[in-house]
């Protein structure tokens, strides 16, 4: 195994500047994660070619793949730095690995990015149960092991942004709401409490912007860390907003 890795970052000092690569050699660890290597390079900033530079900015916070901050480019494949091992990398490369921010979002500064689109999608389908106080309301209506089985895989959602990055059709051009938020939208809809928001959600979905949008590449499905069923969430919201629709020409 290589002594030293190769790091190609590409750098962006705010949003306003353009951006340029910078290289940066960093000692091997056995076991490390790309988190681990920024985190090097942040305490000894210095390029490959020996010039001082500014610690590269990168988000974190949990390091174990939930919170979906540390969200980036690495060789080519969107993904979290903090579940990317770099003797995985190493095994697929020439010894430099690259590294970039996502493309779909602006980017704030280096590989930290704004993901504001995502979390605008999700208030537009109002990703939430609503509760009318934090008084004790009794029991809820039961869920069954069936609805807990379908609802499950689709909670793991952390708004990490990987299948927008993939989706041809999300993109600052588009009204587009996206896969994650299609799939959550599917999901409050299936609770028990958040179902009394379904219709709100159904609009949204039938409306500019909605599922009519995916253009069904599926590439979204294939990049989610969470093995989130995305194109069934898509199916399914499909399938909802053509009986909402219906129900609506009918009166009901
Ligand atoms: S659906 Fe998957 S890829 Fe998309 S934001 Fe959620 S966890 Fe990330
Ligand atoms: S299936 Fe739809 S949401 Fe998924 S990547 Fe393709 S266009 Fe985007
Ligand atoms: S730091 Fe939370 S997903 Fe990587």
């Amino acid at each position: 195994m290589a002594q030293t890795i190769k790091v190609k970052v590409l750098r962006q000092a705010d949003p306003h500047s353009g951006s340029q690569w910078q290289t940066f050699d960093v000692a091997y660890e056995a076991g490390m994660n790309m988190t681990t290597v920024l985190l090097r390079i942040a305490a000894k900033p210095v390029t490959s070619d020996n010039e001082n530079t500014t610690p590269v900015a990168y988000d974190s916070c949990c390091l174990e793949e939930v919170c979906g901050a540390c969200t980036m480019v690495i060789d080519g494949r969107v993904r979290q730095a903090c579940s990317a091992l770099v003797d995985d990398l190493l095994k697929d490369n020439t010894g430099t690995i690259e590294v970039r921010p996502m493309t779909k979002f602006p980017v704030v500064r280096d590989l930290v990015v704004d993901r504001k689109p995502m979390f605008e999608s999700l208030k537009r389908i109002k990703a939430w149960v609503r509760v009318d106080g934090y008084h004790d309301t009794g029991a809820s209506a039961r869920v069954t092991p069936a609805e807990q089985e379908e609802a499950y895989p689709l909670s793991r959602c952390m708004t990490c942004g990987c299948c927008v990055e993939a989706c041809p059709q999300f993109n600052d051009r588009s009204p587009f709401i996206g896969p994650a938020a299609i799939s959550q939208a599917i999901l409050f809809n299936s609770d028990v409490t958040g179902r009394v928001d379904k219709g709100d959600r159904l609009e949204v979905l039938s409306g500019r912007g909605g599922v009519v949008d995916c253009g069904n590449s599926q590439n979204c499905v294939k990049v989610c860390p969470k093995d989130i069923p995305l194109t069934d969430s898509i199916a399914k919201a499909g399938r909802d907003t053509t009986i909402h629709k219906i129900k609506q020409w009918f009166g009901r």
